[in-house]
């Protein structure tokens, strides 16, 4: 064999042997299964049950008719699930045992389960799940399928009529914490007792007895300078509406407590928030809200970023899910 040919052979055969190394990664059925998302035929996805036990009334193709997201089908209806490509699973009521994965039922060929959840690892219990889902979804960043609770978008060119008072105007108290659930043992509890002894805080919520209805949340919030956004547990990735909509949307700074500052930097910019991590000491944050609150000029730059961004919130189940779809493809 001259040596022309024997670096032919040589490639073809490192072609094919390549080949099939991919092809075993991949097997035949999941190729198929990705070739027919890519096909555009409608995807269904059962949900197992709704999470919290709040049903909605799914009438039409929601996905579309709500969020603009094609070829999406979204169902609660368990007797389709031999038609499911995905069935979705909310862990809360796995975890208390409200609802059992079926089990029993057989499996189609390609149907991937899908775990979810929206709470903290903390929290989310300590069954044993593995081996039965494909994906996992929840807010953080490495998630198979990523539902933040909220996150920033580009405003367009022609949505700059507000852009003049970035600042809420009328701030009558400095810092605010709104609070449901108070427990001496989580982090933050101790972050706010050393913090009003230096600067007063305004409390309210259920666990002060001082609730506040859902239209008068954001007003009340609007007029702090600051607000407390202590989320109940620090964990990866674990920002939730505490940041998005009580303080970014509230219109008051607000004042993180949670995973470091970098990983609010992934997803806000740098100056939309103040870390309690920035300060050797709660002394030192609660001196530092003083003085900016005090200074006009300073304090309005922690709104520059309304400039260019909107929040953009996920609150809603229904969205969350039909999010899958767009998603579906760039799953492994
Ligand atoms: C996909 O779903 C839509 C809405 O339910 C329906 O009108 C359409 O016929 C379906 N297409 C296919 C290929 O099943
Ligand atoms: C669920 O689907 C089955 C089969 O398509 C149908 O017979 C039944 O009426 C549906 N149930 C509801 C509540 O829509
Ligand atoms: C979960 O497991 C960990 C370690 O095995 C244990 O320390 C913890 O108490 C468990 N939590 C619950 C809620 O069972
Ligand atoms: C702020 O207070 C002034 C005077 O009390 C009032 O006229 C104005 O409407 C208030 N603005 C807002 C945005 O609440």
């Amino acid at each position: 064999m001259s040596k022309k040919h024997f670096f032919f052979w040589t490639l073809i055969t490192s072609v094919i042997l390549l080949a099939i190394k991919c092809l075993k990664q991949q097997s035949a059925q999941e190729y198929f299964y990705r070739a027919e998302i890519f096909r555009s035929r409608n995807i269904t996805i059962l949900l197992w049950h709704w999470p919290f036990g709040k049903p909605y009334h799914l009438s039409g193709d929601v996905c579309l008719k709500h969020y603009g997201i094609h070829r999406c089908l979204l169902v609660d209806n368990r007797s389709l699930f031999s038609q499911a490509d995905l069935v979705v699973f909310h862990n809360r009521e796995l975890q208390s045992g409200q609802q059992i994965l079926p089990l029993h039922l057989t499996r189609p060929c390609g149907q991937k389960w899908v775990w979810l959840s929206l709470e903290s690892p903390e929290n989310n219990g300590n069954q044993s799940l593995g081996g039965h889902f494909n994906y996992v979804m929840t807010y953080s960043r490495d998630a198979d399928i990523t539902i933040p609770y909220g996150t920033l978008v580009p405003r367009k060119a022609e949505d700059c009529s507000t852009t003049n008072n970035l600042v809420p105007k009328n701030k009558t108290s400095l810092a605010c914490w709104v609070v449901s659930n108070y427990q001496k043992t989580h982090k933050r509890s101790a972050v706010y007792q050393k913090l009003k002894r230096i600067i007063p805080v305004d409390v309210h919520g259920r666990a002060v007895n001082k609730r506040l209805d859902a239209d008068s949340l954001l007003p009340t919030i609007s007029r702090c300078y600051f607000y407390l956004a202590f989320e109940n547990s620090i964990s990866r990735d674990y920002i939730t509406e505490k940041f998005w909509y009580n303080g970014l949307m509230g219109g008051a700074v607000p004042v993180v407590l949670g995973p470091p500052r970098e990983q609010y930097e992934a997803v806000a910019p740098k100056h939309s928030f103040i870390h309690v991590d920035d300060f050797r000491s709660i002394q030192e944050l609660g001196k530092f809200l003083k003085k900016l609150a005090m200074d006009k000029e300073r304090y309005s730059e922690y709104f520059a970023w309304k400039k260019q961004y909107n929040v953009k919130l996920y609150r809603d189940w229904q969205e969350r899910i039909c999010m899958i779809c767009p998603k579906l493809n760039n799953l492994q």
